[in-house]
């Protein structure tokens, strides 16, 4: 008797497509032996050529596709699970039980794979800023065979796997096609993740413009490509490459699909940048009228009462203190649905002029129109100018660091750009090039701005920085560590800032609540999985290797490591609120309330079980070594049946 194991791997995509494919055309499947000799689903390829053969091209055809030496290979390495897992890092994080924000140590490819199952369709903005390609950038490549010369210019250690980061110069005679594949393995997964109303933004220049942009038409459709915009990066003009100085980069954005609005505010006048029950708006005009005919015996009918959402009656009086008039009648429309709904005006305080009062009051109040209406508007343009140029984001890493840490970060005002484009402030943003953590650094400025709840995963490969550069003198030995400790003290500033602002408030305005504001993150590393070979392979375990295998569990590997890569594979979010409770001496975690609850403990027994069941989780997990044998195990099951009959039971 065995309860189903958890499979601690990540997704196998082949296998996914070959499902899909056998649902459109049943009739192609067939079986095949794989190379141990057992039967696997397979497809008859020539049956499903044939079904489509009027639109099928073959190799021997032109066609129009961007290709590369080892685009093949790049594909089937996207498609295929990895052993690798994350291990959380609670030393390093800040508010580690409370933050939904997450930063992750790794090769991003290692790490978008692990998070493939649980942020399918979950996350609604990509903003990347990958190596340009210029010549002088280092990649990280697979263990493909590098050629002799390439070697020599290997840098940084090869991990466990091979892996390597090397510096891609144009003497590299695949100098192109390893940065495509580097970019076209990564986007590809990337478009999984986005949720169907998701963008994309991919910062880059003009060495590998078009072959990006050939790449991400093929991968996300060209009809789905919402710009080529050009951001003023340098308005001095940048470095000279060519004869001519280049000061502008540019943001490749596409929608996952195009039937979503994006925010169409006209923002040369403010951003909407105040907040309502009704959701976000600016203030406009206000309703006095000013000028040649605004005393009340110019317009009588003009001057009537509005209530303030206090329910404070307001005249329109003038700052000298006359009486004035409203710019719109009574019987307007406009007004008509003022006077119904209290919140329909932005109110201020206002002084009166030096020493004026009115009914022995030095100020009065007063109502300004406010714009949220988005289709009387209009949209931003693709010209990205004046927001924030190159010398701005090296500013304000040195403003935070009182040095230069990091050579090319971005000015947060830009990826502010990108954020505002959903007109929604509550989702989960992703960078998985995140250098020195500038889009976390504009997601937490932005929220404290509009009061929103938008969470960000970071991803930053463990680059080492140069001996020779301040970062290193100063303490920072890796990227990894300039980026953590710039969301550590961006974080901070931004809080602060908040809590002063909020002292200072002007009469009428509302305070921010900055204790909703998330400063926290927490932070994981990619490491090997928690389980031995004998996990994915019990077949190898024979008489010999058995008592060292007592465990089938890496020694060295907490519960909540264990606990990390349970919620990984069930395809839960690594943000989810996690309760840590002893129940009869056992230490049990509960995920999200009852979305899962997972105990590691040697010694599973009735009692236990019966609290869980309480509980009635979706989920439990156990290890199977944890119960004193197949009994045991029955009776838990029985047991789960008869409390608590929805919840799934797996064993690691
Ligand atoms: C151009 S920088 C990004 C700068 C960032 N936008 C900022 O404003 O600070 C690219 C970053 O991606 C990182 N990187 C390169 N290859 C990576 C990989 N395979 N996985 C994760 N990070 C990687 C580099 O270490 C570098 O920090």
């Amino acid at each position: 008797m065995t309860l189903p194991q958890l499979k601690m791997q990540t997704p196998d995509l082949i296998q996914k497509n070959i499902e899909q494919i056998a649902k459109l055309f049943p009739f192609v499947m067939t079986e095949t032996k794989d190379e141990k000799g057992n039967l696997k689903k397979a497809i008859d390829f020539d049956l499903l050529k044939q079904s489509l053969s009027d639109v099928l091209t073959d190799d021997q055809n032109e066609r129009y596709r961007l290709d590369w030496p080892g685009k093949k290979a790049s594909l089937l390495k996207a498609n295929t699970p990895i052993f690798k897992t994350l291990r959380p890092c609670r030393q390093e994080s800040v508010n580690f039980d409370t933050t939904e924000n997450v930063y992750i140590e790794g090769d991003n490819f290692e790490v978008l794979k692990i998070l493939q199952e649980s942020y399918l369709g979950k996350i609604k903005m990509i903003y990347i800023d990958p190596p340009y390609n210029t010549g002088k950038d280092f990649i990280y490549k697979d263990n493909f065979k590098v050629s002799k010369e390439a070697y020599e210019q290997e840098i940084g250690a090869v991990d466990e796997d091979g892996a390597k980061l090397f510096k891609n110069t144009d003497s590299n005679g695949r100098f192109h096609s390893d940065w495509l594949s580097m970019m076209y393995e990564r986007v590809v997964i990337t478009r999984d993740l986005l949720s169907d109303d998701g963008l994309i933004a991919i910062s880059i220049d003009d060495t590998e413009i078009y072959q990006l942009g050939k790449l991400l038409d093929e991968v996300f459709g060209d009809n789905n490509r919402l710009a080529c915009a050009p951001w003023l990066s340098e308005p001095s003009g940048g470095k000279e490459k060519t004869g001519l100085r280049t000061g502008h980069e540019y943001l490749l954005i596409y929608f996952k699909n195009t039937s979503i609005n994006i925010t169409q505010e006209e923002r040369s006048t403010g951003e909407l940048n105040l907040k309502d029950k009704l959701g976000r708006y600016r203030k406009e005009r206000e309703l006095m009228k000013w000028g040649g005919t605004s005393l009340r015996e110019d317009r009588p009918n003009q001057f009537y009462q509005l209530k303030t959402p206090e329910g404070i009656e307001v005249l329109p009086y003038r700052n000298d203190g006359k009486e004035g008039h409203w710019r719109w009648g009574k019987s307007n429309d406009f007004i008509k649905e003022a006077l119904e709904y209290p919140d329909f005006f932005h109110w201020e305080l206002r002084p009166f002029d030096d020493g004026v009062r009115v009914n022995n009051k030095m100020e009065r109040w007063v109502p300004y129109e406010k714009i949220r209406d988005k289709k009387k508007s209009v949209g931003w343009s693709t010209w990205l100018d004046k927001y924030g140029y190159n010398a701005d984001g090296t500013r304000e890493l040195k403003e935070l660091f009182n040095m230069k840490p990091f050579d090319t970060p971005k000015p947060t005002q830009l990826i502010k750009w990108f954020l505002n484009l959903h007109t929604d402030d509550d989702f989960i943003v992703l960078d998985f090039f995140a250098g020195s953590s500038a889009t976390a650094h504009a997601l937490m400025q932005l929220n404290a701005e509009d009061n929103g709840n938008r969470k960000f995963i970071m991803v930053q490969l463990l680059e080492k920085t140069d001996e020779k550069s301040e970062a290193y003198k100063a303490g920072y030995k890796t990227i990894a560590e300039i980026g953590k400790e710039r969301i550590r003290r961006a974080g901070k500033k931004i809080k602060e800032e908040l809590e002063e602002k909020n002292r200072q408030l002007k009469i009428g305005e509302k305070p921010t609540d900055s204790s909703k504001l998330d400063i926290g993150f927490r932070v994981y590393k990619t490491a090997s999985g928690n389980m031995k070979d004998v996990y994915y392979h019990p077949e190898k375990l024979d008489q010999k290797t058995l008592p060292g295998l007592e465990s089938n569990i890496k020694e060295g590997r907490t519960p909540d490591d264990l606990l990390t890569q349970v919620i990984l594979d069930l395809g839960l979010e690594l943000n989810l609120p996690v309760e840590q409770k002893e129940i009869c001496g056992n230490t049990v975690f509960i995920v999200q309330t009852n979305a899962l609850v997972a105990c590691f403990d040697d010694k599973i027994n009735f009692e236990i079980v019966d609290h869980i069941a309480d509980l009635k989780p979706f989920k439990v997990v156990f290890k199977d070594a944890g119960f004193a044998d197949d009994k045991d195990r029955i009776n838990v099951e029985e047991r789960f049946k008869r409390l608590s009959p929805e919840t799934v039971i797996t064993v690691l």
